[in-house]
C-alpha cells in the first residue's frame, strides 16, 4: 500500500518534535518520534547494566529487546516488553546513552524495521536524523531543520523544570551530542540530497510549519 511519508531531520533542540506535531495535525496523519526508540534502547542497557561497548553482549541484548510503540488517541507511546517506559526516557543521562549507543551499526538495524513498519501501513511524519538519507530515501517530502546552537540550548533551558536549570551546561551537552550524531560512520546526522534544509533560528514553530506545508501543497 503507498503511504504518504514526510521526514524531518536535524539536529537537537532545532525544534523538530514541535514542529512535526503540529505538521501531522494539519495533515490530519501521525507523528512519530524516532529518537524515543533509540532512548528506549538507552533506558533499557541502564536497566539491565548492558555493557553495551562489547559487541557480542550488545548482539544477545538486542535479539532480546521487545520495544514498540501503541497507539493512544492520536499518538504513539513507546513500549518496551508490553510496559510503557514513555515517561522515563527524557533525562540528560538517556539523552547521552542514546547518542552514543546509537552509534552501533547493531543497534540502528535492530531499530530499521520497526520504524519501516509504521510507515507501511499509516501516513507519518517521521522526525529524527537519518529519516530522509536512510530509512526512508523515497520519502515524499524531506525536511532538515537546523538552528544556531545558543537558540537550541536556550530553547531546550526553557523547557527543563525549574530545579534542573543550568543553560552552560545543556548547551555543552547537546554540543557534544551533535558531534556524536554528525561524525558517526553509519547514518550520520546530516540533510539527504533532495531535502528543503530550513533554519529555524528565527522563526517560530507555526512559521516553519507554513513553510513545509508551502513546499508539500506546491509538489
Ligand atoms: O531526537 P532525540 O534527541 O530524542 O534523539 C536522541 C538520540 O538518539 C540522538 O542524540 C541520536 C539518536 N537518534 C538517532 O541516532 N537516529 C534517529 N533517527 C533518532 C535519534
Amino acid at each position: 500500500m503507498y503511504t504518504r511519508i514526510i521526514t524531518i531531520d536535524g539536529p537537537a533542540g532545532a525544534g523538530k518534535t514541535t514542529v512535526s506535531k503540529l505538521l501531522a495535525q494539519k495533515l490530519g496523519c501521525i507523528y512519530v518520534d524516532t529518537g524515543a526508540l533509540y532512548r528506549g534502547v538507552a533506558f533499557e542497557i541502564l536497566q539491565q547494566k548492558i555493557n553495551w561497548e562489547d559487541d557480542p553482549v550488545l548482539e544477545g541484548f538486542l535479539k532480546t529487546l521487545d520495544l514498540n510503540f501503541i497507539m493512544e488517541a492520536n499518538h504513539l507511546v513507546l513500549m518496551s516488553s508490553g510496559r510503557d517506559i514513555s515517561g522515563y526516557i527524557r533525562t540528560p543521562e538517556i539523552s547521552m546513552l542514546a547518542s552514543s549507543s546509537s552509534a552501533k551499526p547493531q543497534v540502528r538495524s535492530a531499530l530499521l524495521d520497526i520504524q519501516r513498519h509504521i510507515a507501511r501501513t499509516k501516513d507519518a511524519v517521521f522526525e529524527g536524523r537519518d529519516m530522509g538519507t536512510v530509512v526512508f530515501p523515497n520519502a515524499s517530502h524531506k525536511f532538515f531543520l537546523y538552528a544556531d546552537l545558543a537558540i537550541r540550548a536556550k530553547r531546550r533551558f526553557d523547557e527543563m523544570p525549574e530545579k534542573a536549570k543550568d543553560l552552560s551546561r545543556v548547551q555543552k551537552e547537546m554540543e557534544i551530542r551533535d558531534n556524536n550524531d554528525s561524525k558517526r560512520i553509519t547514518a550520520p546526522l546530516k540533510p539527504a540530497k533532495d531535502a528543503v534544509e530550513i533554519d529555524s533560528t528565527f522563526l517560530t514553530a507555526e512559521e516553519v510549519v507554513e513553510k513545509m506545508l508551502g513546499y508539500i501543497e506546491k509538489a
